[in-house]
């Protein structure tokens, strides 16, 4: 029961596969109380009901790039938890680009704004609106989702790679002032490849899929094992743990070339 107590919001949570999805059903087992958001389109679904019966939680519609959806998020949070949050998990990204299939030589700029807007200043937005209304516990805990294509080049990553860049920078520079005024921490989780809607929509997600868990020498961390460790994060156990982007990842990032890869190629 690490969240035992606990209370706060999910977002992302599509299907069964989303990360956020493994999150809640994780908090839930923790012994967290929470709201689930989704964007109203999304919610037609209707699989997140599914969820939130099973985690007696409820859900709230916002679409997270409108000021007025996550005002109205919060204020419903705040009636359903009876007070302030301790956590808030932001599991949010999507490309119209990469969804449309246009190449990052042939970017459409009103569609990177909006990937910019959705994927990292959404994260900013929940941020800054959760600080003016002052719905956070103090030593709350805020985690965002994150890849390695912020850091390094993987071509069929477009121009979500610079909204996590950007999900990254917005990370730290509001980590210092939430840790600040509130000892909030926040981070990001960089995450493996993994097989849901969002990661399955980039181009030879396959490929990349298998070649990343050929190089992890702990193979690819899943969408359960990422629960985890957004668990550890929200829990007590990490309250000294800010501005970070931390790599969930088998230990990728770190290597140059694997055995398996180098047989590969022989
Ligand atoms: N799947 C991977 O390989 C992988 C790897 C690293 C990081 N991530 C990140 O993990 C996070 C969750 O993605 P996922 O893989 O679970 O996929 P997913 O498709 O299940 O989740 C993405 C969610 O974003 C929501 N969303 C899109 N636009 C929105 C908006 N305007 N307002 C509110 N919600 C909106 C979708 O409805 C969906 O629930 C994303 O930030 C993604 O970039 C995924």
């Amino acid at each position: 029961m690490l969240l035992k107590g606990k209370k706060g919001i999910i977002s992302g949570a599509l299907d069964e596969n989303s990360i956020a999805w493994k999150v809640a059903e994780r908090c839930f087992d923790e012994g967290a109380k929470f709201t689930l958001t989704n964007a109203p389109i999304a919610l037609r679904m209707g699989k997140i009901n599914e969820l939130a019966e099973k985690c007696s939680s409820k859900v709230i519609a916002a679409d997270l790039t409108s000021l007025e959806d996550i005002q109205n998020l919060y204020a419903e949070s705040n009636v359903f938890l009876n007070g302030k949050v301790d956590f808030i998990l932001h599991s949010v990204g999507m490309s119209p680009n990469v969804r449309k299939k246009k190449e990052y030589g042939d970017l459409n700029y009103d569609w990177l704004l909006k990937t910019l807007d959705v994927s990292a200043i959404s994260f900013h937005k929940m941020m800054q609106i959760a600080e003016k209304n002052k719905i956070l516990n103090d030593w709350s805990s805020i985690v965002g989702l994150s890849y390695i294509a912020a850091q390094r080049t993987f071509p069929f990553y477009s121009d979500m790679a610079e909204a996590k860049s950007l999900l990254e920078s917005i990370t730290r520079s509001y980590g210092y002032r939430l840790g600040k005024s509130y000892k909030t921490r926040v981070n990001t989780i960089s995450q493996s490849p993994t097989i849901t809607t969002a990661g399955s929509g980039i181009e030879g997600f396959n490929a990349f899929f298998n070649y990343a868990e050929k190089m992890s020498p702990l193979g690819n961390a899943d969408a359960s094992e990422c629960a985890n460790y957004c668990v550890f994060l929200f829990s007590d156990l990490s309250r000294k743990i800010t501005m970070q982007n931390l790599f969930h990842d088998g230990g990728f990032s770190n290597t140059g070339i694997s055995e398996d890869i180098i047989d590969q190629f022989s």
